[in-house]
């Protein structure tokens, strides 16, 4: 199977874990990427199944919407019964790296008040030790030389992404060459870094359940714990 096959397998795989826990009233919450993407195309087959969604992003708010899903302001919805997202990274505790396309701030919310929350993605993204891929924090864009001088600090390389700027109206740098041995410590000593808004690791809330596309079929790895 190649990368578009495995992520339409775990996309389906997650929708299988849900529907038979879905009512009228089932509001889901769900993240951005092309794998997510995938999940928003197949919930419109089952759109009279439950109520409608939350998005983590502008971008999938349109893409639900086009398909007819309702989608609801999340201080309106939640808790929310499940979250349903994509990865740049997952090691084996399935914590994760997030925000490759810019939305971690909206997806750690989300993620956060979601009781399950499910990692969709090929095997691509299985890691032993994140970091590999860089890291994106998102920084108000007054804080942004500060916010850089603080991660060299920790010893990564922080570069900007130039031209792009979150739904939420911040910048994104991409942190290179982090030691990530240590996600939650890594985690918090970021989140104590004044002008970060959110960083990407998703380690103090991983996920609960990553369902993993390889070419022998998907794999279910529920967090040790759970
Ligand atoms: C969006 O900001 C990210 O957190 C995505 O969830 C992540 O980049 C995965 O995207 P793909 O499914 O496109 O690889």
């Amino acid at each position: 199977m190649n990368q578009d096959e495995l992520k339409q397998a775990v996309a389906q795989a997650a929708l299988d874990y849900i529907k038979p826990h879905l009512d009228q009233d089932s509001i889901i919450g769900v993240g951005t990427g092309s794998t997510a993407n995938c999940f928003i195309d197949l919930l419109a087959t089952i759109r009279n199944d439950f109520d409608g969604a939350v998005a983590s992003s502008d971008a999938t708010a349109e893409r639900l919407k086009s398909h007819g899903i309702p989608v609801y302001d999340l201080n309106s919805a939640a808790p929310l019964e499940f979250y349903v997202d994509g990865a740049d990274e997952a090691n084996e505790r399935l914590e994760l790296i997030k925000g490759g396309g810019g939305a971690l701030t909206r997806e750690k919310i989300v993620a956060e008040v979601s009781k399950t929350f499910i990692c969709i993605a090929d095997e691509s993204k299985k890691v032993d030790i994140l970091g590999a891929f860089p890291l994106p924090v998102e920084v108000l864009p007054m804080a942004r030389s500060h916010v850089g001088r603080e991660i060299v600090k920790l010893g990564g390389d922080p570069v900007y992404r130039e031209g792009f700027t979150t739904d939420n109206g911040n910048v994104i740098l991409d942190i290179y060459n982090l030691d990530i041995s240590r996600p939650i410590q890594m985690e918090e000593k970021l989140n104590n870094i004044v002008g970060i808004v959110t960083n990407g690791l998703f380690a103090r809330r991983p996920a609960d359940l990553l369902l993993l596309g390889t070419s022998e079929g998907v794999q279910s790895i529920p967090r040790k714990g759970v």
